[in-house]
């Protein structure tokens, strides 16, 4: 029998809860979270009672009990944690951003202010220096990007792949009313606005659609070239009427953004993302392909819809994901964890560390992504200027 994977989680609240409930529905191999450690002493505590698994003090005592590190702390510390969880002889799993730029360490840094090819270059640098860690130690790197492995875009690659298709453009967004985290919002923190923190998403799903096309027809993936982009801080205009739905806020991030991309074979993406919409998040891709055309719709999905008169009736139970109210029609998630991919994505990450193989959601797919995210922050700095994404 192959022995137990034991996995140590860094963080403890939002992302940790989702990581925690997923190792649980692993089959095939048995994975035992050993415990959690976080920077607050409240949050690992309160992780650790509700969850039944040890509180460790210092991130080295976690290492030192688990086989791989799982990464759900905020942006601007995956890299010390990945890197320390590697020379430790650990696998990794890090959660989205990958990495990305967070300052110089001085008080009076401000993201919307600061050179972005510098950030672009600070933000690969740090991609560099995580995957060599992880080809240094010969340990195994997982891209927690759960879009790629939402059944919605896994069922699109097959038909992708199974029918011979050319995707000739796409489009998705994520978007709600904005993030509950504390760190969000705080470019020292968090390494940007929707851009970072969103767009991310449908971003990752689309070069993966393209990777995998390319793969299936030629051997070879098909990576991204361009990107032209444009972000704004709406909810920091002076003329913004706050109705008190939004959160509002941000210190030093965009509230909004559009991403125009092109890829290695010419064809197109268009990723929108926002802190400014309201109806419970709203996260999908449509496929526009030379043989076919796919809707993804990751959340709201309407598998259920269902009609209360009153709000209260349905307090104790959850809809969906930051939905602003239950009452009349709204469509309550069958399974939201599913949707979203998160149990086959850490099926597929426990299933790579045991094999030695790479994850779908790997490091290059985690590069590529922030060398995208980074390079639409040069272009909307350039108020939209097509910029090519450095590989
Ligand atoms: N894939 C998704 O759908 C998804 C959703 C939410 C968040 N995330 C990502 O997960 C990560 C965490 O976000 P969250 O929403 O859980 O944030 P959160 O604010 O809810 O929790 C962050 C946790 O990290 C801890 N922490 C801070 N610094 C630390 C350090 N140096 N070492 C160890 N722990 C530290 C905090 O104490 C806290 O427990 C972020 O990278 C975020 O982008 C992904």
């Amino acid at each position: 029998m192959t022995p137990t994977l034991h996995v140590g989680i860094a963080g403890a609240r939002f992302a940790a809860r989702f990581h925690w409930k997923s190792y649980q529905k692993v089959t095939g191999t048995r994975v035992e979270v050993v415990g959690v450690t976080s920077r607050s002493p409240e949050s690992r505590a309160a992780f650790a009672r509700e969850f039944d698994v040890r509180s460790f003090d210092s991130f080295e005592e976690l290492c030192d009990a688990s086989d791989a590190i799982d990464i759900c702390a905020p942006g601007a510390v995956h890299e010390s944690l990945a890197v320390e969880a590697f020379n430790r002889g650990k696998h990794v799993i890090v959660e989205k951003p990958f990495t990305g730029y967070f300052g110089p360490g001085d008080e009076s840094f401000r993201g919307d202010e600061f050179p972005k090819e510098t950030m672009l270059k600070e933000a690969l640098a740090s991609c560099d220096r995580i995957l060599k860690a992880a080809a240094d130690s010969g340990k195994t790197l997982c891209y927690a990007e759960n879009w790629v492995y939402a059944p919605a875009i896994q069922k699109e690659r097959e038909i992708l792949t199974k029918s011979g298709g050319q995707i000739l453009w796409m489009m998705g967004d994520e978007s709600h009313s904005g993030s509950h985290s504390p760190y969000y919002g705080i470019w020292k923190h968090s390494g940007g606005g929707s851009v970072v923190g969103k767009a991310c998403h449908p971003l990752t799903a689309a070069l993966s659609l393209k990777r995998s096309e390319g793969l299936a027809r030629d051997g070879r993936a098909i990576r991204p070239a361009t990107v032209s982009a444009r972000t704004h801080e709406i909810t920091r205009l002076p003329g913004f009427r706050d109705a008190g739905f939004l959160r509002t806020r941000y210190h030093d991030t965009e509230d909004y953004s559009q991403l125009h991309l092109t890829f290695d074979d010419g064809t197109v993406a268009d990723i929108f993302s926002a802190e400014l919409v309201l109806g419970g998040v709203h996260n999908w891709l449509e496929v526009f392909a030379n043989n076919h055309r796919t809707r993804c719709n990751l959340n709201p999905v309407d598998a259920l819809e269902t009609f209360v008169p009153r709000e209260e009736l349905l307090k104790d139970v959850y809809v969906t994901e930051k939905i602003e109210t239950k009452q009349g029609w709204s469509r309550p998630a069958a399974d939201e964890d599913w949707q979203h991919g998160y149990p086959q994505e850490f099926q597929d990450f426990v299933e790579s560390i045991r094999n030695g193989r790479e994850a779908l959601s790997n490091a290059s797919l985690a590069r590529d992504t922030i060398a995208v995210l980074y390079s639409a922050y040069v272009s909307a700095e350039r108020r939209g200027q097509e910029v090519t994404v450095p590989l």
